[in-house]
């Protein structure tokens, strides 16, 4: 039975704790990030009411349109990480390049050792339609020892992680995060304005009944990735089919229902997109640090996503994560037919 009066800065701060050369810097960060996140979600549900919703006109360097509210989160989260005193440098999926920070205290240029990666608002087509979006964020050590970060400090392998999560703006704001020693969840109690526990050390089933992609793209798919669907959905009792399909189109909220209850999220290569289409630092990194935690799976199709060694920002890569056997089972699919 969950403590229901643990709020996330006292577990943040208890789980530091055990860990003997910590500073408690990354407590602080952690805390910061889901202070930005907790204005997020009053925006969020906000949004109909003081007519932010709609497009800026602007487009970001991915060449997509940008709503009103992903500048609004990327603006809070970008302020609140460069005024922590505790980074570097801040990335983000809405700017084409990294945010170098000045050490906001001289003395102590240690002070700001970490780099900080995010997605401000994950599933921005959604939310003109009131369904569910989030917030995915990473944390890394520098490389460089002082001064403002470097590039070679913001494109790490995933592998390097200290701390990853997400926040849901769903049915109620779910913050869900790591920081290498399991994985727990939060659920935003709007009159107390705080998280409070609600899943601790979460464990994704290592066989789902689910998967999720977006199926439209079948005929721009190669051979193994249509054989992998074809198979999950043929029937037979003693494999557990047919699978059943469930595609929310937030990446966010489709990866936090398959943690709760099992699945595999796919969003492979395709003809139109031949690297995938997701983005390796900012949203396979740290749903991979997460569901390996989780006790799940991440890949490519062939490898590991944390061990794969970025060469730039905003460099995308297919994406396989989920329950175990089933991720293993897709890569099983793509080798045999690719
Ligand atoms: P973002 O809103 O941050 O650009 O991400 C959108 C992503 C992801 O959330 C989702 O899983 C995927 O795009 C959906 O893509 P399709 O519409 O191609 O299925
Ligand atoms: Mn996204
Ligand atoms: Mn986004």
């Amino acid at each position: 039975m969950v403590n229901k009066f643990k709020t996330l800065y006292r577990h943040i701060i208890e789980e530091e704790r055990k860990i003997p050369e910590a500073t408690g810097q990354l407590s602080d960060l952690l805390s910061d990030i889901a202070l930005a996140c907790k204005v997020i979600s009053l925006e969020v549900n906000r949004a109909g009411l003081i007519d932010i919703l709609g497009f800026t006109g602007q487009t970001n360097i991915q060449g997509e349109e940008v709503k009103k509210l992903d500048k609004y989160a990327n603006e809070i989260l970008t302020h609140v990480m460069k005024t922590s005193g505790h980074t570097c440098a801040v990335c983000s999926e809405e700017e084409e390049f990294f945010i170098p920070v000045e050490p906001l205290y001289e003395a102590k240029v240690l002070e700001n050792k970490y780099i900080c990666h995010f997605d401000p608002l994950d599933g921005s087509s959604n939310i003109d339609a009131n369904i569910a979006i989030g917030t995915i964020f990473s944390i890394y050590k520098r490389k460089s020892l002082k001064g403002p970060g470097t590039l070679e400090d913001c494109i790490q392998p995933g592998i390097n992680q200290v701390a990853a999560g997400y926040v849901v703006y769903g049915s109620s704001t779910v913050l869900v995060y790591t920081a290498g020693k399991g994985v727990h969840g939060f659920t935003l109690d709007p009159s107390a304005g705080e998280f409070l526990l609600s899943y601790e050390n979460m464990q994704i089933p290592r066989k789902s009944k689910t998967y999720s992609v977006n199926e439209g793209n079948y005929n721009k798919w190669s051979k193994g990735m249509q054989k992998f669907i074809d198979y999950l959905k043929e029937k037979d009792d003693t494999t557990g089919r047919p699978y059943t399909s469930r595609y929310v189109g937030s990446l966010v909220a489709d990866f936090h229902r398959n943690l709760l209850y099992g699945g595999i999220f796919m969003y492979p290569a395709d003809a139109k997109n031949p690297k995938g289409k997701l983005r390796l630092l900012y949203e396979a990194n740290p749903l991979s640090f997460i569901i390996e935690q989780a006790g799940g799976k991440a890949s490519d199709g062939k490898n590991r996503i944390l061990d794969i060694v970025p060469d730039t920002l905003h460099q995308r890569t297919p994406l396989f994560i989920g329950s175990y056997d089933d991720v293993s089972l897709a890569e099983k699919f793509l080798s045999e037919y690719d």
